[in-house]
């Protein structure tokens, strides 16, 4: 409950006592020199803007079939390979890159081999990772990737019509359909995807076979709590470097990957101290940080 108003106010403080950052997300000349990565996800406008807008060519003639499947030939012995279906098909290089340094790739292979519930993935094209606000993969930290790539997979599999069944929100591996919720809804033969930041049409299948389906999307399927959880606020981290003092070798703050852990870590102790602060306490720390 505090954090509830204590995010939306530390948001205004922030704007207050930094308005250059904000500039900065407007004007991405100027890099950010004083400021830890964390800062991207908030100040960042969610890349809605392209749906929102009515479509000029009506996107329900659209058969979800322009995609050609990948074919991988006699299946060789083992469970199915994501990542070389994914390498076949041409253009998943960033998903396959993800795939790799979150290891998730060979939990996957594992899955498949172990479970009989299958695996539904949606996989965003490299295009759809080239639309996203620039920096802002870079600014998650490899938690935040993790989640990310779990977040595009279902724990089981479903053909395209087993979709008009389906109740929502769905479950992904990301974690349950309160904290994750994504929406897959269809009209037809259309298959629409949902997170409350995101909505995407299916563009087609890649491959299927009962126990894997891979659906191609134009979007990464950003999840709601990306911008809405304190988590990753800039609120806890600019409370922060007095205590990181100590140890200040230890770390860049310009990097990305390791610092994004780092920061990531020491905000959600820092969400606690926050936690246990008055409201008016935490007024008079904030704003004292404009001085
Ligand atoms: C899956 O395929 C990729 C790409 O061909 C390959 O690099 C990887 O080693 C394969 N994984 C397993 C577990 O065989
Ligand atoms: C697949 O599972 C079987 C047992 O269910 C196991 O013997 C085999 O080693 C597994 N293969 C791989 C590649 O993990
Ligand atoms: C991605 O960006 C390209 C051009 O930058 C644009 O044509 C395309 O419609 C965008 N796709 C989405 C799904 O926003
Ligand atoms: C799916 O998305 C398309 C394009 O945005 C929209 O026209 C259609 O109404 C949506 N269908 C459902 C069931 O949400
Ligand atoms: C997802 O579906 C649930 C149940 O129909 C609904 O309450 C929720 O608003 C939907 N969320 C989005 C983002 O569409
Ligand atoms: C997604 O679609 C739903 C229903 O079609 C709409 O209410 C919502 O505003 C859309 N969200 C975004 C982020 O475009």
């Amino acid at each position: 409950m505090v954090n509830q108003i204590l995010f939306p106010l530390s948001l205004v403080v922030i704007i207050l006592c930094f308005p250059n950052v904000f500039a900065q997300a407007q004007a991405p000349a100027q890099p950010p020199v004083t400021l830890p990565p964390p800062v991207a996800p908030v100040t960042l406008p969610p890349p809605v803007a392209p749906v929102a807008q009515p479509p000029p060519v009506a996107p329900v003639a659209q058969p979800p079939a322009q995609v050609q499947p990948v074919t991988m030939g006699p299946a060789p012995a083992g469970p199915t390979n994501l990542t070389a279906i994914l390498e076949k098909a041409g253009h998943f290089t960033t998903l396959i890159r993800l795939l790799r340094s979150t290891q998730i790739d060979a939990e996957i292979y594992k899955q498949l081999n172990d479970s009989s519930q299958g695996l539904t993935v949606f996989a965003p094209t490299d295009n759809a990772f080239g639309n996203l606000t620039q920096g802002i993969l870079n600014s998650y930290s490899d938690q935040q990737k993790f989640q990310l790539v779990k977040f595009h997979l279902l724990p089981s599999f479903f053909s395209l019509p087993e979709f008009q069944t389906v109740s929502n929100p769905m479950s992904t591996e990301a974690g349950s359909n309160s904290q994750y919720p994504l929406n897959v809804t269809t009209t037809g033969s259309v298959v629409n995807v949902s997170t409350g930041v995101v909505n995407v049409t299916v563009d087609g299948t890649v491959y299927t076979d009962n126990q894997l389906a891979v659906y191609q999307v134009d979007q990464v399927l950003l999840p709601l709590s990306f911008f809405v959880t304190p988590a990753p606020a800039p609120a806890p981290s600019l409370l922060v470097p007095k205590k990181k003092a100590p140890s200040p070798s230890a770390q860049s703050t310009s990097n990305s990957d390791d610092s994004d852990t780092s920061t990531t870590t020491a905000s959600g102790a820092i969400r606690l101290a926050i936690n246990a602060m008055s409201l008016a306490g935490f007024v008079v720390a904030a704003l004292s940080l404009c001085a």
